[in-house]
């Protein structure tokens, strides 16, 4: 079998045209949508990923605020910039790259930004909706990843879903958006990670395989069940360039359908973050249970609520035209 190669650019490229098209919707009724991007350090990976990001905005209509911090900067610094970010009504969304120094606390740097402006969806308070299966904005990779599934055409109903990785960034928001009772998800999901026991024997049962463990090749055409769609999240540097976490050779003579590495999973990363900044600034897209609204009943959840309304609500699509989106959130493996 030689696998129906999933094009990320192409797709990326229908979900950015989407999101201009949502831009210049906004940018009519006088709100032009806005990203501020914060990068501290001197990491040459980060530093692509946002220029493209940051690019990306300008492509789609949206403004963009760039802050560049030095990696020797206070905690508190950083906190103050976010808290002015914050309050700045023109700012719509906020990114504050990952990872962090050392010296700062990462979690706490994401708790700081205002759920309403998350671009990322990392916040607890957008976490929390995810998990519900109320997300105002996902996580950009795995709602990217979402996108390529539903778009190709891959039936996730049913569906057995390996998920090779648990980071807060990729594999927990994948099994999250994965597992709802809704169109482009209702997926059996399990999660792998590196106290897994024999992971072969789990992603030999993954109808959909998805490998975010931030090692070059570390899926192996052993490892994969003939017919399988496999996602490939890895972007690691080798002296070959570019690889994922895949073994594309290999696992392409076994796959259904596979993701290339660059092309396939990092155009869509920065698709979604810019269709999450539109939503963000799209005032009728407010969450019922937005987190500063005085009578805030929480959405629609409470107990006993009825979780089967079949909506898809994983966002719009959007795209990029590489892969500088960022790492595969293989760094908690
Ligand atoms: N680092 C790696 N991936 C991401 C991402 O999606 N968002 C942010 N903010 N940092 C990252």
């Amino acid at each position: 079998m030689t696998a129906t190669i999933i094009d990320g650019k192409a797709i990326a490229a229908q979900v950015r045209s989407e999101v201009r098209a949502d831009t210049a919707d906004l940018v009519q009724r006088g709100i032009t949508p806005g990203l501020a991007t914060v990068l501290v350090g001197d990491d040459p990976a980060s530093h692509v990923y946002v220029r493209s990001k940051r690019k990306a905005c300008a492509e789609v209509g949206m403004e963009a605020w760039d802050h560049d911090l030095d990696a020797s900067i206070a905690e508190q610094a950083l906190l103050d910039l976010i808290d002015d970010l914050n309050a700045d009504p023109s700012v719509h969304g906020i990114l504050v790259q990952l990872p962090l120094p050392e010296h700062m606390d990462e979690q706490k740097i994401l708790d700081a930004v205002s759920p309403l402006k998350d671009a990322d969806g990392f916040h607890p308070y957008n976490m929390g909706r995810l998990l519900a299966g109320e997300p105002v904005v996902a996580p950009a990779t795995p709602a990217g990843i979402q996108q390529l599934l539903v778009r190709s055409g891959i039936e996730t109903a049913g569906a057995e879903v390996v998920i090779v990785g648990r980071s807060n960034i990729v594999g927990k928001p994948m099994a999250a958006l994965l597992v709802q009772k809704r169109q482009g998800a209702d997926a059996t999901v399990t999660i792998c990670h590196s106290r897994t026991k024999d992971l072969q024997a789990h992603t030999l049962r993954a109808d959909i395989l998805i490998a975010a463990i931030g090692r070059a090749h570390a899926i192996t055409g052993p490892m994969i069940k003939p017919g399988a769609a496999v996602i490939d999240v890895g972007i690691n540097r080798t002296d070959e360039g570019l690889v994922g976490d895949v073994d594309f050779d290999a696992a392409k003579e076994v796959a259904s359908a596979i993701t290339p590495v660059p092309g396939g999973v990092g155009p869509m990363t920065i698709a979604m973050l810019l269709a999450n900044v539109v939503t963000l600034a799209d005032p009728s897209a407010a969450p019922s249970g937005s987190p500063d609204a005085a009578d805030d009943n929480g959405g629609n959840s409470g107990p006993g609520s009825d979780d089967d309304d079949g909506d898809d609500n994983s966002g719009p699509g959007s795209n990029d035209d590489d892969d500088n989106s960022g790492p595969g959130g293989g760094d908690d493996d």
